[in-house]
């Protein structure tokens, strides 16, 4: 897809047509425009609630990231119950999120390239753990408003990050994160207040 890209005109057609056919196959469950640069990887359980804000854009092609993702965004509802709700003008870059429980994400938060947040272990940590996924430990997970995830950034299950804070490129946050406030590392803790 990055060939037709180098050439500006059939970039912009290409984009708008990309965009087009997205927002056609996606609109009813959706229900609102959001601008894709490459193709996202989307997929909801039909009767769970995924909740996208205005002017949400996605980056899955590292044309269109400077340091370039490491592949495609990641939405994943994953079962009837869960939900994932985005607000307004929220921006993703490769990475993503996965809920299996619940993810809010607040307005204007910025994923730097790869920043992932998922509410899920994904498997249990007893027993033969390959191919289980019951028993894992689920928790809900919020980011607020206005909160710039590194690139890189893995946030964990049961994490409520408080609105404006930055959280370093590479961090994994595995506790809660106040407002205003940059905190880095593994695991992340506070560098400073904002
Ligand atoms: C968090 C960040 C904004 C801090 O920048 P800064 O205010 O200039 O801070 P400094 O570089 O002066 O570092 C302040 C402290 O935080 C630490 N720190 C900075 N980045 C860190 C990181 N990624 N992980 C752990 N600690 C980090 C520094 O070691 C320093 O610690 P010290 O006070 O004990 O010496 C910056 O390091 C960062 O991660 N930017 C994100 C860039 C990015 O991912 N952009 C998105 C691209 S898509």
């Amino acid at each position: 897809m990055s060939l037709r890209y180098r050439i500006r005109g059939i970039r912009k057609v290409s984009l708008s047509v990309d965009n087009m056919l997205f927002n056609l196959l996606w609109r009813r469950k959706l229900g609102v425009r959001i601008k894709i640069f490459g193709w996202p990887i989307i997929s909801v359980y039909s009767s769970a609630n995924l909740h996208i804000g205005h002017n949400l854009v996605l980056i899955s092609d590292a044309y269109f990231s400077e340091p370039g993702v490491a592949h495609p965004v990641m939405i994943r509802v994953l079962n009837t119950k869960a939900e994932i709700l985005i607000g307004h003008d929220v921006g993703i870059s490769g990475g993503g999120i996965c809920a299996a429980e619940k993810v809010v994400i607040g307005d204007n938060v910025m994923f730097g390239a790869n920043a992932f947040v998922t509410d899920t272990d994904f498997h249990p940590m007893d027993g033969i753990r390959r191919y289980r996924q019951d028993n894992m430990k689920i928790a809900p997970v919020k980011i607020g408003n206005n909160v710039f995830l590194g690139m890189n950034v893995l946030v964990l299950k049961g994490v409520t990050i408080g609105d404006n804070s930055i959280i370093a490129a590479g961090s994994v946050v595995t506790t809660d994160m106040p407002a205003n406030c940059i905190a880095g590392g593994i695991p992340a803790r506070i560098l400073r207040r904002l």
